[in-house]
């Protein structure tokens, strides 16, 4: 097993990594928290599969559980589901000094995270990723959100997790599309902060490390977030390729999935910067090759207008301002902040 501390400035907390984590999910939660009563929160598709080892394994560290299960995938990431785990927490009675736990992909993490955060001003909670992109990116930092009808994300709070338990081995059952959008978020941290990490990711066989990939990740995100724990500065990074991700995914109605979506958003953002001089010539194909090798599209279905008019109700928008993120090289980042028309030209040169 290895471990990564997470340091922000609100809380610290160990991500474990490892194959066969599962098992050790409650001996790890005891030795965090004094809590008597766990109230998991999974989907649809991760119960079948993990959810009763989890449950076995808190148990047998003499937590009492309750389990909640809802339909897996993005659509679900509303307020009606999100009402609904909040109902299940407050059914089961649970108290300020009781512990959720998220087991499942971003969209549970996010989601349980938020009713976490939410419920009687929030309680404890643990994040036990089985996605690729979860353990990599979503899991780590306390970003906890659900989308509204306007956008991505728009309903949230920073809840950082009392602890990360990620076992490796559950990724064996997730569909090559799924592991795939976990490498788009794991490129977007090599392209920009890690030129190392982005060269190993280029010839390496990531399934066959995947314990050190995940562990990189982890150290580049828990750097960052220590730094900026609520977004003020150097955060803003982590966004490379969302704006217009968000965007794509927004316009899709979720068809494309997050990963996929910020490949798109890598390789748009990456043409529209050469193309606007805040990226060097070279840096479009560099990403869109690295994409292909990941197995990710490059290619973006929609149009400027589509995704101009997405990105316009996109969070990130701080009065009539944007921050896009742009590579200065592979490896680092910077960001560009753009009025609504740059923000139009922006996207025109993307496409
Ligand atoms: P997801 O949670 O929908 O999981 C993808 C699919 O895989 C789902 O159908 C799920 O049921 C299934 N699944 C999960 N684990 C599995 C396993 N081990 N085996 C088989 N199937 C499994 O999506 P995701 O890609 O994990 O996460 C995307 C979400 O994360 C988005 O909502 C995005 O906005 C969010 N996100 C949040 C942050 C953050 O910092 N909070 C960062 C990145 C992404
Ligand atoms: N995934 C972006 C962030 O955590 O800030």
């Amino acid at each position: 097993m290895e471990t990564v501390t997470v340091n922000t400035a609100s809380a610290s907390y160990p991500v474990h990594i490892g194959p066969g984590l599962l098992d050790e999910t409650g001996a790890l939660a005891a030795g965090v928290t004094g809590s008597r009563t766990c109230a998991v929160v999974t989907d649809s598709n991760v119960e079948p599969l993990y959810a009763a080892r989890v449950c076995r394994s808190l148990q047998n560290a003499g937590f009492t559980v309750r389990l909640h299960v809802f339909p897996a995938g993005e659509q679900s990431k509303n307020l009606p589901v999100f009402g609904e785990i909040l109902e299940f927490f407050a059914r089961n009675q649970l108290t300020r000094s009781d512990l959720a736990a998220a087991l499942g992909g971003g969209v549970t993490g996010d989601m349980a995270g938020f009713a976490a955060a939410a419920y009687q001003r929030g309680i404890d909670y643990i994040q036990i990723p089985t996605t690729f992109l979860a353990a990599s990116d979503s899991s780590v930092g306390g970003k906890t959100a659900i989308d509204l009808a306007a956008g991505k994300n728009l309903a949230g709070a920073f809840h950082q997790p009392r602890l990360v338990v990620c076992d490796t081995d559950t990724f064996r059952t997730l569909p090559e599309e799924a592991f795939a959008d976990g490498a788009a978020e794991t490129l977007k941290h090599g392209l920009i902060a890690d030129r190392d990490f982005y060269r190993f990711l280029m010839s390496e066989d990531i399934h066959a490390r995947i314990d050190q990939v995940v562990r990189r990740n982890v150290e580049i995100k828990a750097a960052v977030v220590g730094e900026d724990e609520k977004e003020h500065g150097r955060r803003k990074l982590l966004n490379f390729g969302h704006t217009l991700g968000h965007a794509i995914e927004k316009v899709s109605g979720f068809a494309v999935t997050h990963g996929h979506a910020v490949a798109m958003g890598m390789v748009l953002a990456s043409r529209a910067a050469v193309r606007l001089g805040h990226s060097p010539a070279g840096t479009l194909q560099e990403v869109q090759s690295a994409c292909r090798r990941l197995g990710l599209p490059v290619e973006c279905p929609y149009t400027a207008g589509q995704l101009f008019a997405a990105a316009t109700a996109d969070k990130k928008r701080d009065g009539g301002n944007i921050d896009v993120v742009v590579l200065e090289e592979i490896g680092r980042a910077k960001t560009v902040r753009l009025d609504m028309e740059g923000l139009r030209s922006f996207t025109e040169a993307a496409l």
